[in-house]
């Protein structure tokens, strides 16, 4: 049984991999979370007293990260401002969160000798060609794109150093598009399918042909579980399910699924410098370390998300109207 810290752990993989840990093991999780606009509260409701303990503060804060660490015995670090529009309009928090947090998440784990394991994203490999047969893998040379991508790989860089140089017992995960309960109204399909329930019509970036990986986010939560039984220090593993598809084409499902034409949705404004394609090679996790995914199916894990935010109004209505302002603002 050990005591883990789960910074970022109000947001939406976090508290998910909260609700995933406290639901099928005995750990005990502390939540670090400064509750940002991405943050919620209403995400960890419902979760056992005598096991969690959520701590409202700043990954940069050394002192309160410091104290935190010292009364841990694993640190799973997911904190990061996270969306890539927001990162194209005021690159710096990014900068601030996802490099000095995870530098300051460092140095605690160095000083108090602990477990820490490095949540990162496969945007730090760039993009690739629509019907290149090729996937990203853990020997991928990193090629980020956008100021989100670009801290991300300058934290994956860091959490490298300091294995290296200091003998931190660190691991990275770099993982695919997640979908899910308690995600952001701000990401593509929550936007698309509040946008539906509010009576707007979804909106698509540019053409649509963009590709992303799709993974559920308790696929995302056993995986991270998975390394931290068996992953091997100083290892970076890529997490994916084989979930491609263009963003036209989830699109179109979110609308069939909630009984509207496939066609009632609106082009907007592409996104500056927007990747053309992710895909995962996960392999390594598969063969080294015996993870598989649960959900098989999209279309069944994007329903039973579609139910979740029409049983959850008031979780994704707090958001709704500031985002679409925001959205409004930059013309998409
Ligand atoms: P999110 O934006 O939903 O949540 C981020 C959380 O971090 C929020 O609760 C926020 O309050 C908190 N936070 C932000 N700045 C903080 C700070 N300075 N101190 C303490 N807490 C702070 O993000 P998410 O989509 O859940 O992503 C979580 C992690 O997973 C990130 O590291 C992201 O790069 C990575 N990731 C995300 C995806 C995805 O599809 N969403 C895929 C791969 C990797
Ligand atoms: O690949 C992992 C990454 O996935 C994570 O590291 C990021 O934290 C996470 O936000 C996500 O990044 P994306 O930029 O791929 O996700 P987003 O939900 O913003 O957009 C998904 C795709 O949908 C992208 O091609 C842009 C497009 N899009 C997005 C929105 C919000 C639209 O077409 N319409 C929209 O309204």
């Amino acid at each position: 049984m050990a005591r883990i810290l789960v910074t970022g752990g109000a947001g939406f993989i976090g508290s998910n991999f909260v609700h995933f840990v406290l639901s099928r093991t005995p750990h005990t999780i502390v939540v670090l979370d400064k509750l940002t606009y991405a943050g919620n509260r209403e995400s960890l409701t419902g979760l056992p007293e005598e096991r969690f303990q959520l701590v409202v503060g700043d990954i940069c804060d050394a002192a309160l990260v410091d104290a935190l660490v010292a009364d841990s015995d694993i640190v799973v670090h997911y904190a990061a401002e996270s969306h890539n529009d927001n990162s194209l309009h005021d690159p710096s928090p990014f900068v601030e969160t996802n490099l000095i947090g995870t530098y300051t998440m460092l140095e605690a784990v160095r000083k108090h000798g602990k477990r820490f394991h490095h949540i990162s994203t496969d945007e730090v490999y760039g993009d690739l060609d629509l019907n290149d047969p090729v996937r990203f893998n853990e020997s991928t040379p990193y090629n980020p794109s956008s100021p989100y991508s670009s801290t991300k790989a300058g934290s994956d860089l860091l959490v490298r150093a300091w294995v290296r140089s200091f003998d931190v017992q660190a691991t990275i995960s770099n993982c695919s598009n997640n979908y899910g309960p308690f995600q952001h109204v701000e990401k593509f399909i929550p936007r698309q399918i509040t946008n539906i329930l509010a009576g707007q019509r979804p909106k698509l970036y540019g053409t649509g042909e963009n590709v992303r990986d799709w993974i559920h986010a308790d696929d995302h939560s056993s995986a991270v579980l998975t390394i931290l039984e068996k992953g091997t220090i100083g290892e970076t593993y890529l997490i994916g399910a084989n979930g491609e598809k263009n963003n036209k084409s989830v699109i179109e499902m979110i609308l069939r699924l909630m009984g509207h034409d496939e066609t009632e949705y609106d082009h907007v404004n592409d996104r500056p410098g927007h990747d053309l394609r992710y895909a995962i090679d996960s392999t390594r996790l598969h063969e080294e370390l015996g993870w598989e995914p649960a959900y098989t199916s999209f279309e069944d894990g994007l329903l039973a998300t579609i139910d979740w935010y029409r049983a959850h109004p008031l979780w994704w209505q707090r958001d709704k109207a500031a985002t679409e302002a925001r959205y409004t603002e930059l013309g998409r």
